[in-house]
C-alpha cells in the first residue's frame, strides 16, 4: 500500500492523464468553420446563409421534434421559450431547487418568478411530489432540469402539470442525446432548451443554443423572440417588429462548428457511456460512497458524475457530510482525481433570488438540495471525451488508494469545521 500523495507518496493518477481535451476539435470542424468564414456570411440573417437551417433541421430531427430554434445561448434558449409560452410579469414557475442559475434567471429576464422546488434525493432532479406542492394560483409553467444529464421523473411531472393545464418547459442544457422511455430530452415537454456551451455535450466554439417544439405557433413565436420580434422575412428584411424581442440569434461559425461536431454525438455517448459505467462499477463497490441512480426508464447522457458521500458507512455518524466531503476532496485531488463541488448552494440561497428568505429557511424548505450540496463530490468535463476511459481508470485507482488510508480521511473529517453551505453563501 503506497503512502498517500497529500503525505508524499506517488500520485494514483500520473501527470498529463486528464481524459484529453474537451471539446475535441477535427479537421472537419475547422474546414467547417473556415467554409463559413471564406464564404463570408457571417451572420444568420445574411442573405442565403444556410449554416443556422441547416442545424436546425438537424437537431430537430435528432430529437424528433418538428421544429428547432438556434440560438446564443442555453439562456436565451430558456429565456425565449418562456418568452414563447407568454410568461410575463408576476408568473410564477416552478424550478427545482438544485440547477445552475440560469434556469432561474430565465424566469425572472421574462418578467416572472422562480418558484423552488426540491429535489429528489437518488436522481438529484425535481421532485414531482415537491413541485405539485409549489404549485398556486399564478403558476403559468414547470420548468424540470434534466440535471448532469438524467431525465427528470417526466411521467409523474407531466401529469402534475398536465392536471392543472400547465405547459412543461425541459431545461435539458446538460442533456443532450438522453432518453426518457425511449423519447429523446426536448421532445417531452412544450419546448426544450439546449445549451451550446464549449462545456456542454455538444459544444459549440463560442456561445450558442438550441430551443425544441413540435408546436408550429410556439416556433414562430421562438423565432421572432430571437431577432427583435421580427418575422422571418420570405426576401429582404424589413426590420417591422412585431412583437417584443431580442437580439438573441446564433451565429453562422458555431452553427457550422456544432453541426460538425453533431456527426461524432453517438460516437462520443457510447464511448463515453462505457468508460463512465466501468468507472463506476469499480467505485460501487466502496463503502460509503453511492454512484448515480440511473432509473430503468432512462438513459443518462453523463454530462456530469455525482457521487454521494454516507458518513455512517465510513465510520463518520455525528460528523458533519461537509466535513467528510471538504476530507475527501483534498485527499483525492492530491492524488490526481480531479473531483469538483458543481453548485456550492441551492439556487433559492443565492443572493440574487433569496429576498427576505433566511438561510435556515431555505434549508428546512429544501433539505434534499442543501444535503446534496454538502454530502456529493463531482466529476466534471474530464470523462467527456472519447479517450477518457484510461484516465478514469487512473481516477478510480485513486479512489481506491484512498479508500485503503480511511484512518486519515477520517481524521481529517473529524478535525473538519463543523461548516455547511450556509458558510460558503455567507463568506462569499
Ligand atoms: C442546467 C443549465 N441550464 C442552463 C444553462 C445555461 O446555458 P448557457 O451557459 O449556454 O447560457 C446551463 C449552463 O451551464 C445549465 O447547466
Amino acid at each position: 500500500m503506497s503512502a498517500l500523495a497529500l503525505l508524499g507518496g506517488p500520485r494514483a493518477v500520473p501527470a498529463g492523464v486528464d481524459g484529453g481535451p474537451w471539446p475535441v476539435v477535427t479537421a472537419e470542424d475547422e474546414q467547417a468553420v473556415l467554409n463559413v468564414l471564406r464564404g463570408g456570411r457571417l451572420t444568420s440573417t445574411a442573405a442565403g446563409e444556410t449554416e443556422v437551417p441547416a442545424l436546425e433541421r438537424a437537431w430537430a430531427d435528432q430529437v424528433g421534434t418538428a421544429h428547432c430554434v438556434a440560438v446564443s445561448s442555453g439562456t436565451a434558449a430558456l429565456q425565449i421559450a418562456l418568452g414563447a409560452l407568454g410568461i410575463g410579469p408576476g408568473d410564477e414557475v416552478v424550478v427545482p431547487a438544485l440547477t445552475m442559475n440560469a434556469t432561474a434567471h430565465a424566469v425572472r429576464q421574462c418578467g416572472g418568478v422562480p418558484v423552488f422546488s426540491d429535489i429528489e434525493p437518488d436522481t438529484f432532479t425535481m421532485d414531482p411530489a415537491r413541485a405539485r406542492d409549489a404549485l398556486g394560483p399564478r403558476t403559468a409553467a414547470v420548468l424540470p432540469v434534466h440535471l448532469h444529464g438524467l431525465p427528470a421523473g417526466m411521467g409523474a411531472l407531466l401529469e402534475v402539470a398536465s392536471r392543472r393545464g400547465l405547459p412543461v418547459v425541459e431545461d435539458a442544457a446538460q442533456a443532450h442525446g438522453a432518453a426518457w422511455r425511449g423519447t429523446a430530452t426536448g421532445a417531452l415537454g412544450a419546448l426544450g432548451c439546449f445549451s451550446l456551451h464549449p462545456s456542454k455535450n455538444l459544444p459549440t466554439c463560442g456561445e450558442g443554443g438550441l430551443v425544441t417544439t413540435d408546436s408550429a405557433s410556439l416556433y414562430r413565436a421562438a423565432v421572432a423572440l430571437r431577432n427583435f420580434g421580427e418575422r422571418p422575412p420570405a426576401r429582404t428584411r424589413s426590420y417591422l417588429a412585431h412583437r417584443p424581442g431580442l437580439n438573441a440569434r446564433i451565429g453562422p461559425v458555431q452553427a457550422a462548428f456544432t453541426r460538425s461536431q453533431l456527426a461524432r454525438l453517438p460516437a462520443y455517448a457510447k464511448a463515453r457511456e462505457h468508460a463512465v459505467v466501468a468507472f463506476l462499477d469499480r467505485l460501487d463497490r466502496l463503502p460509503g460512497l453511492r454512484v448515480p441512480y440511473v432509473p430503468a426508464d432512462r438513459t443518462h447522457a453523463w454530462h456530469i458524475v455525482r457521487l454521494r458521500i454516507v458518513p455512517e458507512e465510513l465510520d463518520l455518524a455525528g460528523v458533519p457530510p461537509a466535513a467528510v466531503r471538504r476530507a475527501l476532496h483534498r485527499v483525492l485531488r492530491a492524488e490526481g482525481v480531479p473531483v469538483s463541488q458543481y453548485q456550492v448552494a441551492p439556487l433559492p440561497a443565492h443572493p440574487a433570488f433569496r429576498g427576505e428568505t433566511s438561510l435556515e429557511q431555505v434549508a428546512a424548505t429544501h433539505p434534499v438540495s442543501c444535503a446534496t450540496v454538502d454530502g456529493t463530490l463531482c466529476l466534471q468535463r474530464r470523462h467527456l471525451g472519447p479517450n477518457a476511459a484510461a484516465a478514469l481508470a487512473a481516477y478510480a485507482d485513486g479512489f481506491e488508494k484512498v479508500w485503503e488510508h480511511l484512518g486519515l480521511v477520517r481524521r481529517m473529517a473529524r478535525a473538519q469545521p463543523a461548516r455547511d453551505w450556509r458558510h460558503d453563501v455567507a463568506g462569499d
